[in-house]
Order: structure tokens, then sequence, then C-alpha cells
């Protein structure tokens, strides 16, 4: 079962965890699956922040030897383990992979959050199943994120696509095919920078419940959508037209990820 998804980027603030905790969200509430976010961010995690949840015990206690699902605590629908806000470098993370082996019978979807932090995000990278990486899409940020790609590789695990989130200003960015060239890891999702989103952090509510109309949201459902091998909605036009011509790149790459999934490993 191929169901450790990691989110990563080795460059801060381009949206790992918004976007974890968004997928788990969507997967939970759109598609009714079981679900664990786990923060494997552990010098600077975010998660409990975003939806102002403390947990007493978490996953620097499960990798000291606490049982695991004493640190699962549940919101909105979703598991999850949150790390200390006290980390002092001392924990043992390569046991990540074997925690998570434990749990992964139980769940659907087991969802990394990580850090851009090149050491800390080695153990993330190999307890992961498949690995999605967060960019936006300027110059800067890219070529950082691609070495998370070179990290990936290294460690043998593979990468599913790209997630290009925080498009501002699309004049002046990359377009998809330009970063799927330059990369040569097909894009999965583009997500716009939305003001509403300033919203949804403040109120600590993922937007996927806040507004499930938001052009967020909605990116975010269609991603989700293809990770559980569901048909995106196909309209009048889209069956009448040649498929390739009329959907969008990131759409066909969805379309491809979709029908991974019915392959035999990725079978949930
Ligand atoms: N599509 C978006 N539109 C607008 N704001 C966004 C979007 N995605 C993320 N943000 C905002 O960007 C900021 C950084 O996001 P986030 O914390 O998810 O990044 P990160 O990659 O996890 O950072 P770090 O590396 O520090 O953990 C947050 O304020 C978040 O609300
Ligand atoms: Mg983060």
């Amino acid at each position: 079962m191929g169901n450790v998804l990691a989110f990563v980027s080795i460059k801060g603030g381009v949206g790992k965890t918004t976007l974890a905790l968004e997928t788990a969200t969507s997967l939970v509430k759109n598609f009714d699956k079981k679900v664990l976010l786990i923060d494997a961010n552990f010098s600077a995690p975010n998660i409990g922040l975003y939806l102002d949840l403390t947990n007493d015990i978490n996953l620097h206690d499960a990798l000291e030897g606490t049982p695991v699902h004493n640190a699962i605590y549940e919101c909105n629908g979703v598991d999850i383990i949150l790390t200390s806000l006290h980390y002092k470098g001392d924990a043992d993370t390569s046991k990540l992979k074997k925690i998570i082996n434990k749990f992964k019978k139980r769940y659907d979807f087991i969802i990394l959050d990580s850090s851009p932090n090149y050491e800390e995000l080695k153990p993330v990278i190999a307890a992961a199943d498949k690995i999605y990486l967060i960019t936006s899409p300027d110059n800067v940020t890219l070529k950082t994120t691609l070495k998370a790609a070179k990290l990936a590789k290294e460690q043998n695990t593979p990468i599913e696509g790209i997630i290009v989130n925080k498009i501002r200003n699309p004049k002046h960015e990359f377009d998809l095919r330009t970063i799927e060239e330059m990369s040569e890891i097909p894009v999965l999702a583009k997500i716009k920078d939305h003001k509403k989103m300033a919203e949804a952090l403040s109120k600590k509510i993922p937007i996927t419940i806040l507004d499930s109309r938001n052009v967020v949201a909605r990116e975010v459902e269609n991603f989700s959508s293809a990770l559980c091998g569901i048909s995106e909605g196909s309209n009048f036009f889209q069956r009448i037209l040649p498929l390739k011509e009329f959907l969008g790149k990131e759409k066909v790459n969805r379309m491809i990820l979709r029908e991974k999934f019915y392959e035999d490993d990725y079978k949930i």
C-alpha cells in the first residue's frame, strides 16, 4: 500500500503545511477517507498553530517509546500527531518510518508535513512512499525545491509530482510547461495566492471547511480526488473534444495520477 505521502520543499514558506493540512481535510471531508496527518517538521512545527491544537503527548514522545496511539488527536475528522514545540535536536527521527509502518493499515492516507531543513527532511523522505514537491512558480523557489527532488531521488523515494502554489502574477512567473521541462516532473495542481488564506489562518480553520467554493479549496479538492482515483467531473465539452487538447496540462497529469491509482501497488 503506497499511502504515505510527504509534502516537501527545501524552501520555507511555500505552503507545505497549508497544503498537507488542506489535503488531509479534503480527503476526509470530501472523500470520506481515513487520514492521519503527522507534523514531521521537527524543529519548527506548525500544524498545532494552524488548528489551535496542543497535544500533551506528541511525535517526540512516540519516537522515545510512548505508544503512538496516545499521540493521536482528532481535529475536523483528521487524526493528527503533533510535534513538540520544544525540540532540542534530541529525537531519533530515523524511527519515524517504523512508527508509521505500525499504523499504515489503519489509514487510507498518512500525510507528512515536513521541514525545509535538509537534514530534518531525510527521515521524512525515507518514511514516505511518495513525494509531492511544493513550489511557487519563481526561479529561486523552484531551484531550491528541486534540491528536495534530488534528495528524494538519492533515497529512491518516488516523486509523484509538483504542486505549484502561491501563483501571483503569471506574466512574471514560470508557466507549468517550463516548470515541467526544468524539473522533468509533472505538475499535478496549480494554486493561486489567495487573500482568503489569511482569514483561514487567523480563524484557525482550513479553507476546505471555511469556504469550500474558494479557488484554493477547489483545486485542493481536485488534487485530493486524483489521490483517491475519482474522476474530476466531466462536462459536455470534455466529452466531445479531444481530451488532451481540451484539458489543461495539470488535469492531464492528474488523470495519469488517477490511472496509476488503479495499478496494484496504489490500491487502498
Ligand atoms: N495559496 C496560498 N495563498 C495565500 N497564502 C498562502 C497560500 N498557501 C500558503 N499560504 C500562506 O503562506 C504562509 C506560509 O505557508 P506554510 O506555513 O504552509 O508554508 P511552509 O512551506 O509550511 O513553511 P515552513 O517551511 O516554514 O514550514 C502562511 O501564512 C499561509 O497561510
Ligand atoms: Mg510548514
